[in-house]
């Protein structure tokens, strides 16, 4: 069984497929509790496909994700599904059930057999914690993109994982709910029980929130290390234009020039 309190999460040469297309190729970098790992690189990069393997909802082609002592990629069934209920991963786009938020919120309590009065107290309390009064009876489809990402990530913390993974917890939502959802994150830092992973393709979240950070670029880690490491300090020549913005132009230029038009802004860049 794998321990549901771990320090770290340590992945190590992972590899993913899809169909013969790689996605992940030798990626390892370690994670660990009371720190954000901010897990950065432009669109395709692999992000999204790392956490679905950590959740188990993808399958490596090899490699291992240690927590606890044990190769989580290598459980028998039984062990396999207790460690998907000590993670909670929200996705880019959190799928919330078609019920009130405040029933939303207490589905992973119901799979775990919490008692009932024990439910509607969590739940209570995540409801004020997560500021979600005004929306607890409404259903999903009613309310913000900014509400229901919140709501997602008070559902992925009423069980309290030993690892948070989100996947661009703030992309397309608006500044004002971007801060609220930062603070929150950096309030579960302060509190230090959890790992926290993050995706954002947004340097300037990853500089204010990350206490660590990993690269990866076309499904390769290409350097992981501290921020300051990562920002004031990268090894690697991917790693320093990557953080100068100059990555992101040239994906740019290549998905116009894939289109047949260079836009003339940035024709002149090279
Ligand atoms: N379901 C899929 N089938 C085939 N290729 C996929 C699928 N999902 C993602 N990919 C490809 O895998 C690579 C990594 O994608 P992804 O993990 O979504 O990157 P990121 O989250 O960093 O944007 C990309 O080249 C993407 O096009
Ligand atoms: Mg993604």
């Amino acid at each position: 069984m794998v321990s549901t309190s771990f320090d770290e999460i340590r992945v190590e040469g992972l590899y993913f497929h899809y169909e013969k297309k790689p996605a992940l190729k030798e990626v390892g970098f370690s994670a660990k509790k009371g720190r954000i790992t901010a897990v950065i690189g432009p669109n395709g990069a692999g992000k999204t496909t790392l956490f679905k393997v950590i959740d188990l909802l993808a399958r490596a082609s090899s490699g291992r994700v240690f927590a606890g002592g044990k190769d989580v990629l290598a459980l028998p069934p039984a062990e396999a599904r207790a460690w998907r209920q000590s993670i909670s991963f929200v996705m880019q786009e959190p799928y919330l059930f078609n019920m009130s938020v405040r029933q939303n919120l207490a589905v992973p309590l119901k799979m775990r057999k919490i008692p009932r009065s024990k439910i509607d107290r969590i739940v209570q309390d995540a409801i004020i914690k997560f500021g979600l009064g005004e929306i607890a009876e409404k259903k999903p489809f009613r309310v913000s993109s900014g509400e229901r990402k919140r709501a997602g990530l008070a559902r992925a913390l009423v069980t309290e994982p030993a690892l948070l993974i989100l996947d661009e917890p703030t992309a397309s939502i608006d500044p004002e709910a971007s801060y609220l959802i930062e603070q929150y994150l950096k309030d579960l830092r302060a509190e230090g029980r959890t790992i926290i992973m993050m995706s954002t393709h947004d340097l300037f979240q990853a500089r204010r929130l990350a206490d660590d950070v990993a690269l990866l670029f076309k499904g390769e880690l290409i350097e992981a290390g501290t921020k300051d490491d990562i920002f004031d300090r990268p090894r690697n020549e991917i790693t320093r234009k990557f953080v100068n913005g100059e990555i992101l132009v040239e994906n740019v230029r290549e998905s116009c020039e894939a289109l047949g038009r260079a836009p003339s802004t940035l024709r002149s860049t090279g």
